[in-house]
């Protein structure tokens, strides 16, 4: 098979690697990938949103899959482009169709479906510049901390928890009235707060049937023990201690089958990854979001823990023959730590030589921002590397990553020396 992979990032070095495994992969292509992905695979300069650039690319290397890391492309459209093309339509894409992808493009859409479907949520309702008044109402009906949600894609910001009823009401009017976010806070979701501890479950399913993966937990924020500006993620491991098969029993009958049976009834159309961020409170799982796609970097600690070939895992999901594989998971524990340009979240400086990352053994090094330039690996971004362990536990797979690291540098490193902290 030659497979084309979607995307930048970690995480779409984390699949490329697992498909490389994969005796049934012939060629492997990437756009427009990393210095990671280039070692594995053909990087294409390509962005993730020309669709036209990459149908030229797919007929003219006779691709026989697309497999789509980020949302964008998904939001945009990416799968119904293949089904309405005569050229392409046969070629299956993994990731939803347009439709389904609004689960993550528009967070109105996401609460209605919960809603529709019982699962368990906060309590909510949304507002447009229209009904600003009634917004103000409903913040006074609230206790804080406030939650307030940009509706459609703002690039991982548009979520803002402010404390202050005044402070709320100010930013419900920047979002709705002077547009902070463009488009995007049009509509503005307004969130009873929840309080607990949060986890990731990711499903996997082909639109019939559907595989559940291990658990994940990421670190968001820049600082230690939680603090400072968020992030796309510092660190992640997998599985999460606390989710035991109490509880993901009652996540498996409360939030994954009601949302795999949710899309059926809703005639949305589904084949590729659904990310289900959630917060425990006392026992019981509660819906924060959908994405539509993997997390990044939690895939660099699912993807390690997958034993399965790869290729015949997403070759089933074209087919909708996932019920027939058995997904084998490797019980040891994986934890990642993502090293970050100095400065990220805020302004940073590219361009950084990269040293002491290739002869690493103990760790898997999965690129993010990265580039070759004059032959030599450098920073092209915020996060640029996640450093990926297996452990007993995931102390024991940490500490494997922080020695692998004492290797690694480039100027202004950053990382989180405390990733489960809080576990
Ligand atoms: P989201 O972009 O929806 O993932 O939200 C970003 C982060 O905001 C989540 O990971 C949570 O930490 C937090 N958050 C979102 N919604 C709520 C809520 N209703 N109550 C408490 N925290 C929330
Ligand atoms: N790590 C969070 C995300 O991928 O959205």
């Amino acid at each position: 098979m030659d497979i084309l992979i979607l995307g930048s990032g970690g995480r779409e070095h984390a699949i490329a690697w697992k498909l490389a495994q994969s005796p049934k992969l012939t060629n492997l292509y990437i756009a427009p990938g990393n210095a990671g992905t280039a070692k594995i695979g053909t990087n294409l300069a390509i962005g993730v949103n020309d669709f036209d650039k990459i149908k030229e690319a797919v007929l003219a290397k006779n691709m026989d899959m697309v497999i789509v890391g980020p949302e964008d492309p998904l939001v945009n459209g990416i799968h119904d482009f293949f089904l309405n093309d005569s050229e392409l339509k046969d070629i299956p894409v993994i990731g939803p169709q347009k439709a389904a992808a609004t689960l993550e493009g528009s967070k109105e859409f996401a609460k209605e479906f919960l809603l529709r479907h019982n699962i368990p949520t906060a309590a909510y309702q949304s507002f447009t510049s229209e009904t600003l008044e009634a917004g103000y109402a409903f913040l006074d009906a609230l206790k804080p901390p406030y939650v307030l949600k940009a509706d459609g894609l703002a690039a991982g910001k548009g979520v803002v928890i402010l404390n202050d009823l005044q402070a709320a009401k100010d930013e419900l009017k920047t979002m709705l009235v002077d547009a902070k976010f463009g488009a995007a806070s049009t509509t503005v979701v307004i969130e009873e707060f929840l309080s607990g501890i949060e986890l990731s479950v990711f499903v996997l399913t082909d639109g019939k049937g559907y595989k559940v993966l291990p658990t994940a937990k990421d670190y968001k924020r820049i600082g230690e023990g939680d603090t400072g500006l968020n992030t796309g993620g510092m660190g992640a491991i997998s599985p999460v201690p606390f989710a035991d098969k109490a509880f993901m029993d009652k996540i498996h009958e409360r939030v994954v089958k009601p949302t795999v049976e949710g899309l059926k009834k809703d005639d949305l159309p589904y084949k590729g990854f659904i990310f289900i961020g959630l917060i425990k409170i006392g026992d019981d799982p509660y819906v924060i979001e959908y994405n539509v796609r993997m997390g990044d970097p939690e895939t660099e600690v699912v993807i390690p823990r997958i034993k399965t070939d790869l290729v015949e895992v997403f070759q089933a999901v074209a087919d909708q023959t996932l019920d027939a594989i058995d997904l084998e998971i490797d019980e040891r524990t994986a934890s990642t730590v993502m090293l970050v340009s100095g400065g990220y979240p805020e302004a940073y400086e590219k361009g950084k030589e990269i040293m002491g990352f290739e002869n690493i053994e103990d760790s898997i090094v999965f690129h993010a921002g990265t580039d070759l330039k004059d032959g030599k690996v450098v920073t092209n971004g915020g996060r640029v590397m996640a450093i990926t362990s297996y452990g007993n536990t995931f102390k024991d797979a940490l500490q494997t990553s922080y020695r692998s690291i004492d290797k690694i540098c480039f100027e202004k490193m950053n990382f989180r020396k405390d990733i489960g902290f809080d576990l």
